[in-house]
């Protein structure tokens, strides 16, 4: 596992995307793994800086998201749908075609997930998997548990997720209780994944992930099993961390 820690939110941001741009440098047709939230929307916008200075293209870039609201549909601007294509595709020059996230209106959600995970396997799976972490160390909408659940499913959202998630709706009985996700077997399959984390309100859950046992009630420690895994954070986000063998830290 390597950690890098970033100066503050815009630094951390800007080394995210870079990680980003070589990526797509070193394989134009890339498969990346999205994430929504507020931690990564400064990365995209460095992404679109990039783009826009001819540095980088997505012309050949398939983009699968992690997770979609259940019972939103696209034209809401809460359905990460619309988050996706504001704040980042309608930026780049993705194709349309090659951009996915699970229907959270579809009338079969079970199959919705088995052909979101189809997808996913027929593109010869995700190379970059970008990340956030809930305060639960959820990834994805993967929530604590008793077990680590494999492939795309539908998952009842914890309270302290749609707590944390009402910042964004008008009124509380707004918030959706029920998400899609990639699994936390589709997460682990990827190539390569980074995890973004800023603030000190997750030094706690990201001191967790990186130096506490693996567990599924913090589903994130399950990254430190992976092989090649990034966590870029921004100083208040380390502050926790403890050093130990099998960490690279770095600036
Ligand atoms: P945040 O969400 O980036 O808005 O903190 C992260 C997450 O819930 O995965």
């Amino acid at each position: 596992m390597r950690v890098i820690i970033g100066k503050d939110y815009n630094d951390m941001s800007k080394k995210a995307a870079n990680m980003v741009a070589a990526q797509i440098l070193l394989k134009p047709n890339s498969v990346l793994g999205l994430a929504t939230g507020s931690t990564p929307v400064m990365t995209y916008n460095y992404l679109i800086k990039l783009f826009n200075d001819e540095t980088i293209s997505f012309k050949d870039v398939v983009a699968v998201n992690l997770d979609e609201y259940i019972g939103l549909s696209k034209e809401n601007p809460n359905s990460y749908r619309y988050f996706m294509n504001d704040i980042f595709f309608n930026h780049v020059d993705v194709k349309p075609e090659n951009i996915y996230i699970p229907d959270g209106m579809a009338v079969d959600l079970e199959r919705e997930c088995q052909e979101y995970e189809n997808l996913i396997r027929q593109n010869d799976g995700i190379d970059l998997q970008v990340l956030g972490i809930g305060n639960n160390g959820h990834i994805g909408f993967n929530e604590p548990d008793l077990k680590f659940e494999g492939v795309t499913h539908c998952i009842d959202l914890d309270e302290e997720t749609i707590k944390a998630n009402s910042r964004f709706f008008q009124k509380d009985d707004e918030v959706p209780k029920r998400a899609i996700t990639m699994g936390v077997k589709t997460i682990m399959n990827a190539r390569k994944i980074i995890l973004l984390a800023n603030g000190p309100e997750k030094a706690e859950t990201i001191y967790k992930a990186i130096n506490g046992k693996i567990d599924p009630a913090l589903p994130a420690s399950i990254l430190q099993l992976h092989p090649d895994v990034t966590f870029i954070l921004d100083k208040e986000a380390a502050c926790c961390i403890e050093k130990k063998e099998s960490i690279t830290l770095c600036t």
